[in-house]
């Protein structure tokens, strides 16, 4: 297992390489030393109290077994393995599916699986999608995992409801629980009233951690080693970089570093948006993850940056026009992995001379250039990029990434004075969403919202 750590190169922000007007210099980064060490005994600071739960994570080590013992069964017992949760409730475990499984696992022999089922995440609420999925699921195989911290969200509770009522007309004398398992809080939450009563194996959502800060809990790892994931090299992955992402120095803290160009760059330079743009099809969904951990921590007060997800190289043939000519308000950052397992190459010209340049030519060395290409345009058209590139895709290394842009939220949120862990306004949406549908307890948030929803004719074509 690689021991190698993830690295945040970052001279693409420079003024030395992108010029005074467009970079930062490395004075003006010498004075934020001061407060860099200020922000990192504050965090520390919260981190002793309690208030920064999802840091320690790494080390808690107490459900491992009973996670293991439970994803052994499903491995052993299922073929179907459905996810059910929405936002941080489901991008870090699909996340960490796309990343470290092949892309075409579901398509694979039970045999090449190595004993994981084939997975699906049931994010949305389209009937198209649920309707297809029960199509092809046969409910005998299928385990059904239900992800929801607060036990109320309307999307996740209703599949469940649908889920669990489809076992059971399926299955009919069968105790459906043992198709089940429920990741919600400790005490609160209809979900963990549900499971409690039911008897259905559940795991608790540590206090204190919010969806989005919550991969590295019974959140993800639970379906993780459901997938055969190495769930412990996350957890050690994770822990590698906590003296890296904690410590004062701000030329020698990463998270802290990002958080401070991004800062500066939105502030100083107008970078309003934050392109995130993996170079590996396989970290889309990271991408997805890193997206809304970025949104919902810190886009609140009028502030924050706009998180826009873009994947290298398919969208150097589709976005890429307008990030270097359009408006001049966005900063890159690419995800990029160091080095590929399988490395296939392009073989020959195969006649045509003009094609002979790529022969013998790996992908990887071409998805590697691809990347270059792009900085570089991007730089000489003097907008800024940086990169953080994992040294391989595997557990311990997406247990690094995953830490070390929490830690980049969490800075941001410092910079900005915002509290990265709550979301109002996604609770203020599901207050409407409950008044709408008629949630009792809700009747003041459908009132409210009724009136508005009874749109005049006049402005529809
Ligand atoms: O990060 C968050 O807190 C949110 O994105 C939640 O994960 C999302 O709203 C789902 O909430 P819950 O896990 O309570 O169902």
């Amino acid at each position: 297992m690689s021991a190698e750590r993830v690295r945040f190169d970052f001279n693409y922000l420079m003024a030395d390489l992108l010029g005074p007007e467009a970079g930062i210099t490395r004075d003006a980064l010498d004075g934020w030393q001061p407060r860099a060490k200020e922000m990192v005994t504050r965090f520390k600071r919260a981190r002793e109290r309690g208030g920064a739960a999802f840091a320690d994570l790494a080390y808690k080590r107490e459900e491992l077994s009973r996670i293991n013992e439970l994803a052994g069964r499903v491995r052993s017992e299922y073929k179907n393995f459905v996810h059910l949760g929405i936002g941080g409730s489901s991008l870090g475990p699909k996340a960490l599916h796309l990343a470290l499984n092949s892309p075409c696992h579901n398509l694979l022999s039970p045999e090449s699986r190595a004993g994981a089922p084939r997975i699906f995440f049931a994010e949305n609420v389209d009937p198209d999608t649920l309707t297809a999925l029960v199509d092809i699921l046969e409910p005998a195989e299928t385990f059904i995992n239900v992800v929801s911290k607060s036990g109320g969200t309307v999307e996740t509770v209703s599949q469940f409801l649908y889920f669990r009522h489809w076992l059971k007309k399926h299955l009919p004398g069968e105790d459906v629980s043992r198709h089940l398992a429920i990741i919600t809080d400790a005490q609160k939450g209809e979900l963990r009233r549900f499971a409690d009563q039911e008897g259905i194996t559940s795991f608790a959502v540590p206090p204190g951690v919010e969806g989005r800060y919550s991969v590295l809990s019974p959140v993800g790892l639970f379906p993780a080693a459901v997938m055969g994931i190495d769930i412990d090299q996350l957890l050690q992955g994770a822990a590698s970089v906590d003296p890296v992402v904690c410590c004062e120095q701000l030329w020698e803290n990463m998270a802290l570093m990002a958080a401070v160009l991004f800062y500066l760059y939105q502030q100083e330079r107008g970078k309003s948006q934050l392109v995130i743009m993996p170079y590996s099809d396989r970290l889309y969904a990271f991408g997805q993850w890193f997206r809304q951990l970025w949104a919902e921590s810190l886009g609140k007060n009028g502030r924050g940056t706009t998180p826009v997800l873009a994947l290298g190289t398919v969208d150097q043939h589709s976005q890429f026009q307008l990030y270097l000519e359009g408006p001049r308000d966005k900063l890159i950052l690419f995800i990029k992995v160091g080095s590929f397992p399988a490395r296939p190459r392009v073989p020959s010209g195969q006649g045509v001379e003009g094609f002979d340049y790529l022969k013998g030519r790996g992908f990887d060395e071409l998805l590697d250039q691809e990347q270059k290409a792009t900085e570089l345009a991007l730089a000489q058209g003097q907008c800024g990029s940086c990169s953080l590139t994992v040294p391989e895709l595997n557990a311990h290394g997406m247990g690094q990434l995953i830490f070390v842009l929490e830690m980049v939220a969490v800075y941001a949120g410092m910079l900005y004075q915002v509290n990265p862990f709550d979301q109002p306004g996604v609770e203020k949406l599901k207050r409407i969403l409950y008044g709408l549908m008629g949630r009792p307890g809700y009747r003041a948030e459908g009132e409210e919202v009724s009136p508005r929803d009874k749109k005049p004719g006049r402005y529809v074509i």
